[in-house]
């Protein structure tokens, strides 16, 4: 049932309110500032004991798992990274047992996230999962997990279901850090920002309107750059995805501080960049890269927060509302959904179902 909504993306997008609150749901403990997993199957003890965690999925699954690593180096300090899950028993992965593994997947389903969380299982490792839905395949193999709540995702490119992901990745690295060295007040300042980001990602959702415009423009490019570092590049990662799934647009997401080492090269007046750039200490770096794609008459597009002084650069902005830095990547990943829509509602192509896509790949 569409619901009125022209597409099932469209409606997903907006749905994310509260799918986001169907997720921390039940999850926060203001008393002791953590987040109660209790689907883990980890005790204080066994989750303490992790000196590494290994993120593993497929496509956007992915790129949000780099999103989830980064947000548990930063809360939990153990070192983490995502990998493709389709890649991961390809290479005879060392497994090791102070590792804790995550398998992400929205519909639990994926072949390849299925086959890594296997070989993991094989070399007697910990997994958990980050699943939507219920009792499939991924979750049942898992030795526990954080179910994400985000209800029925019809529309191959994901939206709601990914938030999800983001906002279980900042329960999971809540729940590792308190574990640690990350203080109750700290972790109280992560859960207010926490149940804040509904009413935030409401926010973005009005200005769905001005986020079409720049979406139109960004539809005439033959190619795109999506750029962004550290919190951001996934981001750009995740927002270069969305735009080639759904409107067969070349992107490519790059690091900012990479660009001058080599696809500055690229840049002239059809080869636009959407650039994340949000109020961190990496904002002043980014702005000097983007004012060098403006030397070189490459227009930009920036998503940022209200108070980056972009001083005499004079870029369109989409700017969304600031958390806690640790948590940025959730909301800026929001209007790269609706960037990505637009472009495909413009350029008139199944956004549904796109060509040669499936909603989860169940075959090798
Ligand atoms: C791909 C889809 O095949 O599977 C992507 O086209 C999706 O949109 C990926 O992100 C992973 O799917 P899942 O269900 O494992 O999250």
């Amino acid at each position: 049932d569409l619901g009125g909504f022209p597409h099932y993306m469209a409606k997903e997008i907006q749905e994310q309110p509260e799918s986001v609150e169907r997720i921390i749901r039940g999850r926060l403990d203001d008393r002791f500032g953590v987040a109660r997993l209790d689907g883990l199957n980890l005790t204080p003890r066994e989750l303490r004991g992790f000196s590494r965690v290994k993120i593993l999925g497929c496509g956007s699954a992915y790129y949000v798992g780099q999103i989830g690593a980064t947000m548990i180096e930063e809360l939990a300090r153990i070192p983490a990274d995502a990998e493709a899950a389709s890649e991961f028993r390809y290479r005879n992965p060392i497994i090791e047992a102070d590792t804790l593994y995550i398998a992400v997947s929205q519909s639990g389903e994926t072949i390849d996230t299925a086959f890594a969380v296997e070989e993991i299982k094989r070399k007697g490792g910990r997994v958990v999962g980050l699943v939507n839905v219920v009792g499939s395949t991924i979750a049942r193999a898992c030795d526990g997990g954080v179910y994400l709540h985000a209800g029925p995702e019809i529309a191959v490119a994901s939206t709601k279901a990914l938030t999800n992901m983001a906002v279980g990745f900042a329960l999971i690295a809540l729940a590792l850090g308190r574990v640690r060295d990350l203080s109750n007040a700290d972790g109280q300042r992560i859960i207010d920002a926490i149940r804040a980001l509904p009413g935030q990602i409401k926010s973005i959702l009005d200005a769905e309107p001005e986020i079409a415009e720049h979406a139109k423009a960004a539809a005439t490019a033959k190619s795109l750059f999506f750029i962004g570092r550290v919190r951001g590049f996934p981001v750009a990662r995740e927002g270069a995805q969305k735009f080639k799934e759904i409107s067969y647009r070349h992107a490519e997401a790059y690091q900012t501080s990479e660009l001058k080492h080599g696809p500055l090269a690229l840049i002239d007046d059809s080869l636009p960049t959407v650039a994340i750039v949000p109020a961190d200490e990496l904002a002043g770096r980014n702005l000097a890269a983007l004012q060098q794609i403006r030397a070189r008459g490459g227009s930009v597009l920036a998503v940022t927060h209200e108070d980056v002084d972009f001083g005499e650069l004079d870029v369109p902005r989409i700017v969304v509302p600031r958390t806690e830095p640790e948590l940025d990547p959730i909301l800026l990943t929001i209007p790269l959904q609706l960037l990505a829509y637009h472009a495909a509602l413009t350029l008139g192509y199944d956004i549904d179902k796109p060509r040669n896509l499936a909603k989860s790949v169940t075959v090798e």
